[in-house]
């Protein structure tokens, strides 16, 4: 249980609250690669609570800066791109990806006006066929180079959702394993020793432990079955979920979230590299009819694996009363996800650097175990054909 102001601390995501502050320790995924082309060199985008144009200019540079002009507000998602960066349709003020004001064309010539214009903007690099934001103090840390996303032995596509609540609801899932035996019992998992006993307790009864220990990314969350397989797969501090590839949770604001899934496979013997700039874009179905109601006017398609996740964060509300809450012991792993963030919630308020932030850009890969858990877990056997399918049970 947590108290109101508690919740608000580790829920809220815009600039000033706690948590906002956190977020913007990390790059955050703001599009996938190919939403910007030449056809369409502009794109609107919300993240952490702020309104953002992602634009690519003639020279090819990538920027994302405040939506509404620093003139008189137009929005620039209809700026005219140019070599130089984005000029705002309505009276041509032109900036460059950093911000810069480097043109007011209605003012007299000579006019050194521009040069007191500075714009909002923030850095973007394109990574594992995403655009990814950093939105926070400078200088800007790396975009670690975790396993999932740059081991040569895998092959990664993508698929994008957005998810309508506040992101912590989708990380304390990652960090309650005693749902996949309840919620997803009717895929089964790899362990099964045969059908649900009974609806109420599903596959519960195939886990013999559920343990949670830090690593220096996160937390790894262990799952040992009564036939001997171990399944660990861990968090990635703050917003990531490591499982068949990632799960990165990007919040749209306090109440929606974009849900990023770089999932990954083991290439086959003699399967060419992966082109970086190149990585396959798979349509999501809805997870819900309508798919852009809200509960409880929407009805969720609990047939599919992922979308009865999205079922159980959605329906907990847009950013749950955790006053009320009865955590229990299978619940260990939420408590210790919250006691960490409010840890290093704390650590930025302080001024350092919070867990993961990674600052050296010839840093080693980081290992959180993806290509052996790969071969080891889902590489065996599962019950059923269609659960081999699946890449983005948690
Ligand atoms: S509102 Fe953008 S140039 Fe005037
Ligand atoms: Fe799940």
């Amino acid at each position: 249980m947590l108290t109101k102001e508690e919740n608000e601390r580790l829920t809220r995501v815009g600039r000033g609250a706690p948590a906002g502050e956190l977020l913007r320790r990390y790059w955050m995924p703001v599009a996938t690669a190919r939403e910007l082309s030449d056809e369409n060199p502009t794109r609107f985008v919300r993240v952490l609570g702020e309104d953002l144009i992602l634009f690519r200019d003639k020279s090819g540079n990538v920027g994302l800066i405040a939506d509404h002009c620093a003139h008189r507000g137009a929005s620039l998602l209809y700026g005219r791109v140019e070599e130089r960066g984005i000029a705002c349709a309505y009276h041509g003020w032109l900036y460059d990806t950093a911000g810069n004001c480097l043109e007011c064309p209605a003012e007299p010539a000579g006019s050194m006006f521009h040069l007191t214009v500075k714009h909002k903007a923030y850095p973007v690099r394109a990574f594992v066929g995403l655009y990814w934001a950093y939105m926070g103090p400078l200088p800007a840390p790396e975009i670690p180079r975790y396993d999932a996303w740059a081991d040569k032995e895998l092959r990664r596509r993508i698929t994008v959702r957005r998810i309508d609540c506040n992101w912590l609801q989708a990380m304390e899932n990652s960090m309650d394993p005693a749902h996949l035996q309840i919620l997803h019992q009717d895929a089964g998992t790899n362990a099964d020793t045969g059908q649900p006993r009974d609806t109420t307790r599903g596959r519960t009864d195939d886990v013999a432990s559920l343990e949670f220990y830090e690593v220096p990314y996160g937390i790894m969350k262990k799952r040992v079955y009564r036939n001997g397989l171990l399944d660990e797969h861990p968090l990635i501090f703050p917003n990531i979920l490591r499982h068949q590839g990632t799960q990165i949770r990007a919040p749209i604001d306090d109440t929606h979230t974009m849900h990023y899934t770089v999932s990954v496979q083991l290439a086959r013997d003699g399967e060419p590299e992966q082109d970086e700039d190149d990585i396959p874009v798979v349509e999501s179905k809805p997870h819900k009819v309508p798919a852009d109601a809200l509960y409880p006017d929407a009805r969720f398609t609990m047939a599919d694996v992922a979308a009865q996740d999205y079922m159980a964060w959605e329906t907990q509300g847009a950013i749950p009363d955790r006053t009320v809450e009865r955590l229990a012991t299978s619940d260990r792993g939420v408590v210790l996800f919250r006691q960490v963030l409010k840890r290093e919630i704390e650590r930025v308020e302080q001024g350092q650097d919070p867990l993961g932030v990674v600052r050296d850009p010839d840093h080693a890969v980081i290992d959180t175990k993806v290509v052996g858990w790969l071969k080891e877990y889902v590489g065996r056997p599962r019950n059923r054909a269609e659960d081999r399918r699946d890449p983005v049970r948690a």
